[in-house]
């Protein structure tokens, strides 16, 4: 398969991310996500839509990412750019739908629509030329078998929009649903429990999402990361107090000291569960949802304490060890336990833990900049099915905690019956538990908006210089203590 690369047009390898590596040709990386775009439309989340997209690309490139091996090379490139432009066609969803209702007499095959739909995602997005766009999209049309004779219909669907565009585009967007991707329910769940700040937190769940580090405080201190990016030609800027802001999206193999344990990539508000648990030097603690270890590597980081890190699904077990192994991190001073945390048999000894961090399953409606398939992927049925999973996880947990210990409750979501009304609910079941005021929460437990800013936020967790403040992802917050 290869559509091959458009002749002259500088913005023809504007795909994928901060790279001056010769960037894949568009009409490869648009048959790639429209394959995944297709997938993701069928029930499969993107992330693995790609993966197998990418697989079944044919492309004999050395390190296709099989077995879960990192990509090198042009398969990295040809991965980046094809996720861009697919994540871009699902966060316009329902206006690509909508439009291509309009312009289309009678449904078009799946193939055709998936390459239609992504493409005209990027004339909505406006990241290439218009010419550049639609003859690679043509070209990449020509280059399969099932959508080879569609050519000429893909050519005309696109000119057809670019000559109605402003119209198509108005009418579509008059719907708030449609205007913000989400279904019915959603837009209705998040107007009754936000009234006024519902329309600003949907918009900025259609943001691309910025790229924060986190630095290891063992190894390094913010400035001298800082400085080390600078140096590098990268411009960054401190968001946190680990947290900094990388302006522009880069590969991970090609930011500075990720390799060497230095830094993470974790968002800003996934960055205040360590400081929020408060855990002492020699603590146990308990880290009960813990893959990919994000959070399990944050604690390490802060203070020698111990960590028991159970995941329940083993292949994701792995990633924490590869994390913390990159980190630096040895056994002794983490247990990773592939286990289910509802049956402490199989991972406790019997011996309470001071801390407990519960970041538990959730529907993930906070961090639908990052994961736009959620909106097309989660049913309303999930959120009472989650916060039932929630509550019993919360009911397990609660003996397996000291006296005095605390357990942080954590989800990445803005939906009230994942937060604070679990938390109300647990409370009334618990009479032994309390909750302690965290700064910057309301009486329920810290809310984190995508709309919002740490500075807003959580007014005590802020750095000095906060000149740049950053959107962080949707995460709830809730620290419970038992006495
Ligand atoms: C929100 S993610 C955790 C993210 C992690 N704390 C981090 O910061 O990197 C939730 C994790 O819980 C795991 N999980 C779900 N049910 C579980 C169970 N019963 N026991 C253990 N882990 C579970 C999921 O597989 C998933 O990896």
């Amino acid at each position: 398969m290869s559509a091959g690369r458009p002749p002259g047009d500088p913005s023809a390898g504007a795909a994928g991310a901060g790279g001056a590596a010769a960037a894949p040709a568009l009409g490869d990386a648009l048959l790639v996500a429209a394959a995944a775009w297709a997938a993701v439309r069928a029930g499969q989340s993107l992330d693995r839509a790609l993966d197998e997209a990418l697989l079944s690309a044919a492309r004999p490139a050395a390190g296709a990412g099989e077995s879960g091996a990192p990509r090198t090379g042009e398969a990295a490139r040809l991965a980046g750019a094809a996720r861009d432009l697919a994540a871009a066609a699902v966060r316009r969803a329902a206006m690509i739908d909508f439009v291509l209702g309009r312009l289309a007499s009678r449904p078009p095959a799946p193939a055709v629509a998936a390459l239609v739909s992504v493409a005209l995602a990027q004339l909505m997005a406006g990241s290439y030329t218009e010419f550049t766009l639609v003859d690679q999209a043509v070209r990449a049309a020509r280059a399969l078998p099932q959508t080879a004779s569609a050519a000429g219909f893909v050519n005309a669907v696109l000119r057809e929009f670019l000559r109605r565009r402003a119209a198509l585009e108005t009418e579509a967007a008059g719907e708030p649903a449609r205007r913000f991707n989400v279904p019915a329910w959603w837009l209705r769940r998040v107007d009754a429990e936000y009234g006024a700040r519902a329309h600003p937190l949907l918009r900025a769940q259609l943001e691309e999402p910025p790229l924060i580090l986190r630095v290891n405080c063992r190894r390094a201190t913010v400035a001298q990361v800082l400085l080390r990016l600078h140096e590098q030609g990268l411009a960054a800027s401190q968001v946190g107090t680990w947290a900094i802001w990388l302006h522009q999206a880069t590969p991970v193999e090609r930011i500075p000291g990720f390799a060497d344990g230095v830094v993470s990539v974790q968002d800003a508000g996934a960055q205040l569960a360590g400081p929020l648990l408060g855990v002492a030097p020699g603590m146990r603690v308990l880290d009960a949802c813990a893959a990919p270890g994000g959070k399990t590597a944050q604690l390490l980081e802060l203070v020698d304490c111990h960590v028991d890190a159970v995941e329940i699904e083993p292949r994701r077990a792995q990633r924490i060890l590869a994390n913390l192994q990159r980190l630096g991190f040895t056994a002794g001073q983490a247990r990773v336990v592939a286990a289910d945390v509802m049956v402490p048999s199989t991972y406790w000894d019997g011996k309470p833990y001071e801390r407990i961090l519960l970041d538990a399953p959730c529907t993930a409606s906070g961090v639908v900049r990052r994961h736009p398939d959620v909106v097309l992927l989660r049913r309303e049925s999930d959120v009472a099915k989650l916060a039932t999973q929630q509550a019993k996880m919360l009911q397990t947990l609660w003996p397996l905690l000291a006296p005095a210990g605390r357990l942080l409750y954590v989800v990445c979501s803005v939906f009230a019956e994942e937060g604070r009304r679990q938390v109300s609910a647990f409370l009334r079941r618990q009479p032994g538990a309390r909750r302690i005021r965290l700064p910057g929460d309301d009486p329920a437990g810290l809310q984190l908006l995508p709309c919002t800013t740490l500075a807003t936020a959580v007014a005590a967790a802020q750095p000095e210089d906060s000149a740049n403040p950053v959107l962080h992802d949707g995460f709830f917050y809730a620290l419970l203590e038992k006495n």
